[in-house]
């Protein structure tokens, strides 16, 4: 049993839709997370910055004494968790576009997948996506544009709509049947998504996956916390109450840190 915090770090605000599926799951773990939201986004940065990004968060949260690290940005962890599960101890936690639900679940044999320019071109998620998606269309679409709009705190505006109808017409023109989300901020869109797609479109996010595999290596490591009242710590090196609005409903502790 363990009382030492789970760790979790995003390129910024996106990661909080991890965060509260962990918690949901995990209800009596203490948790340090870290919104690098002065460097987001990630997505449009090369492969070593993603990489010394991801090292400088995981490094502050060691230092803080997390037991397991959950990368709660699927463009870091395609970059990044290669090198990170190798030369750090403790066991880490990542997320990937749920490509294998979308094409074995799609009937019409196409599906859609919305993520950043870091996800698409990384080694990690072309593998993934060759393995998955046998006899299944995969039409990728960069979304440069919306984490900035969600880290400025506009996922509900005229912008953000526009921006999802020009990235979204061609797949519903050609018939995609899921649309995966391959970025942590993309589940905030959710509301204006669902205005845009017909009913028959699913929606496919990773979060729940990525709970339930946390709890499965706290459990096969001895690491699950025992029955108490959680401290939920989260900090964030850019704008502490856009950080807040995104955790409102929990109790938690928001602060600045300069990392
Ligand atoms: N939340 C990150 C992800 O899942 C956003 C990436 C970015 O900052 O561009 O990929």
């Amino acid at each position: 049993m363990s009382l030492q915090p789970i760790g979790i770090f995003d390129s910024g605000v996106g990661g909080t839709s991890i965060w509260k599926e962990l918690h949901k799951l995990l209800p009596f773990e203490n948790t340090i997370y870290l919104a690098d939201s002065r460097n987001a986004p990630y997505g449009e940065k090369s492969d070593e910055k993603i990489l010394d990004l991801s090292v400088k968060n995981t490094e502050l949260l060691l230092g803080k004494g997390a037991k397991l690290i959950v990368v709660a940005c699927n463009t870091a962890t395609t970059n990044a968790i290669a090198y990170l599960r190798e030369n750090y101890d403790v066991p880490f936690i990542g997320i990937e576009p749920a490509i294998k639900p979308a094409a074995l679940n799609s009937k019409s044999k196409i599906i859609g997948v919305l993520a950043t320019q870091g996800t698409l071109s990384s080694a990690l998620f072309n593998n993934t996506s060759k393995v998955f998606s046998e006899g299944v269309k995969v039409m990728e679409q960069n979304g440069a544009g919306l984490v900035p709009l969600i880290e400025s705190g506009k996922a509900f505006s005229a912008e953000s709509k526009n921006l999802l109808l020009k990235y979204l017409n061609p797949m519903l023109n050609e018939g995609i049947d899921h649309l995966v989300l391959g970025c942590t901020h993309y589940p905030y869109l959710i509301p204006i998504l669902k205005q845009i797609l017909p009913e028959h479109v699913e929606i496919i996010d990773s979060g729940e996956a990525v709970a339930k595999q946390t709890y499965a290596i706290l459990l096969k490591n001895n690491l699950l916390a025992t029955k108490q009242i959680p401290v939920n710590q989260f900090y964030t090196n850019a704008n502490v109450e856009i950080l807040k609005q995104f955790v409102y409903k929990y109790q938690v502790q928001v602060n600045y840190l300069d990392f």
